[in-house]
């Protein structure tokens, strides 16, 4: 099958088919416009590929998740995720030698500049963590300027990777009125972040090995997911020749939103209110089954994942271990089992393959570590950075990427002729 034939009224274009090496078949329609006049219209995309890529394989149906060929259950269990970031962005898994320099960079490269502590004063202790972190991220093409050869991508990628860690942990110190803490660089990533989430000037904060070891881990189950809705942006944005840091900003915008990453939140904010009106799980299994009712289940269902979220199980598994250990009894935890146990015995949800996404548990675990609600989607974001950043680079890089220009089916009004401000009917 190497063409697909599309015939409209009388009119016939083949189509060149693609088969990917997981044998995904497209069939290519960049001729149709040209030759039909017609074109296809997918809201959501959801039948639809833009690009070819080489990152991440997800199998919806037997739930799999793998980047760069390696399984996410392997990678959670044995690699680190500056050893993932590092697989994401440059193909390979880094020798010793190269992970220890990739480390070195990244690590010096964690400062803020002094003045862009600046723009954290502007904001309002309420300020939305998301909105700082998309601005400020956005600012670093005031710093650093985007240079367009392999070394100078290069630096901005490091100085991203490095950055995001202290702007994120800034802004949540902005947010509680405590003074900044820097960077160490004896510190690993994750526990880095955590030092500087969590110390103080008057005491000394020694990370827990476990807890850092339990966020890399979270950090590697978030850092890609194929052509997602952040990923699709950064890349939409991207395509038009727009520098590293406004592309992965909008990325960030994108991921606020509650369907996507702001769903972690929101899930928290659900199983609250779902403990506080007497655990009634079957009136909110039925609310999210109510059409007429704009409930739905958080952490619940997918676009692409119609059995189980691999990273689900990860977490899930993960939080029980994790919660035992530190003798944290938290109520939530058991609320969110049971209600996924009752949704799963219930049709409306099997029969539309949904289940727990990597949202539904997550929440439990950054909970654990003492990180608050409304910084559960910013650390989605700093997980997600690598992808973002591989997938930005991969569609540089790709001699078929032309800007991003969707087409639409007009339905407005046909042509009407001009009426002078005093004849118009609808005017008092
Ligand atoms: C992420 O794309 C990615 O890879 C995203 C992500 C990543 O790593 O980047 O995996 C991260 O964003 C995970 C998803 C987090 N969002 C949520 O948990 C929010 C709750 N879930 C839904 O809003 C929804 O399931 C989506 C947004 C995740 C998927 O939406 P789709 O694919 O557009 O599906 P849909 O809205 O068309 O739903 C199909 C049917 C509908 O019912 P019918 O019209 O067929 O009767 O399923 C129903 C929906 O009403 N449905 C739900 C539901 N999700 C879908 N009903 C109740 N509760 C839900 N959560």
């Amino acid at each position: 099958m190497d063409t697909a034939r599309i015939s409209i009224q009388d009119q016939e274009v083949d189509c060149p088919v693609t088969v990917g090496t997981e044998d995904e078949v497209a069939f290519d329609i960049s001729k149709l416009r040209n030759t039909t006049g017609a074109i296809t219209l997918d809201p959501g995309y959801a039948n639809t590929g833009s690009c070819e890529s080489g990152i991440t394989f997800i199998d919806g149906e037997k739930g799999i998740l793998r980047y760069r060929g390696y399984s996410i259950e392997d990678l959670a269990e044995h690699s680190s995720f500056l050893d993932v970031a590092y697989l994401l962005i440059y193909g390979e898994l880094p020798t010793r030698d190269e992970l220890d320099a990739f480390n070195l960079e990244i690590t010096r490269h964690s400062l803020l500049h002094e003045d862009m502590k600046k723009f954290f004063e502007g904001y309002p202790a309420s300020a939305p963590p998301m909105s700082v972190l998309s601005t400020i991220v956005s600012s670093l093409s005031a710093y650093y300027p985007s240079g367009n050869s392999d070394e100078e991508v290069n630096l901005n990628i490091i100085r991203l990777i490095a950055k995001l860690n202290t702007i994120a942990a800034f802004s949540y110190k902005k947010s509680i009125g405590q003074p900044y803490i820097y960077p160490r660089n004896d510190l690993s990533y994750a526990a880095d972040f955590l030092h500087m989430m969590f110390a103080v000037p008057s005491e000394e904060y020694e990370v827990n090995d476990l807890i850092v070891r339990t966020l890399d881990m979270l950090l590697i189950l978030h850092a890609d997911h194929e052509q997602n809705c952040s990923t699709s942006t950064v890349r939409m944005v991207g395509s038009s020749g727009a520098d590293l840091f406004s592309s992965i900003s909008a990325g960030i915008g994108a991921l606020s939103g509650p369907l996507h990453g702001g769903a972690n939140t929101e899930v928290i904010n659900m199983l609250e209110m779902i403990r506080q009106d007497g655990s009634n799980f079957q009136k909110y299994v039925a609310k999210a089954k109510d059409k007429n009712d704009p409930f739905r289940l958080m952490g619940f269902g997918h676009r692409v994942y119609k059995n189980f979220d691999p990273r689900a199980r990860v977490i899930k598994k993960t939080a029980d271990e994790v919660l035992g250990q530190l003798g944290i009894d938290d109520p939530l935890l058991d609320l969110a089992k049971q209600l996924e146990r009752i949704a799963l015995e219930d049709d409306y949800f099997r029969e539309r393959g949904l289940y727990p996404n990597v949202d539904f548990y997550s929440g439990i675990l950054y909970r654990a570590m003492g990180i608050p609600t409304n910084m559960f989607t910013v650390m989605f974001a700093l997980g997600r950075l690598p992808g973002w950043i591989a997938q930005w680079v991969e569609m540089k890089n790709d001699p078929k990427t032309r800007i991003n220009r969707p087409r639409q089916v007009y339905t407005g009004y046909n042509h009407r002729e001009y009426i002078q401000i005093g004849r118009r009917a609808n005017q008092n």
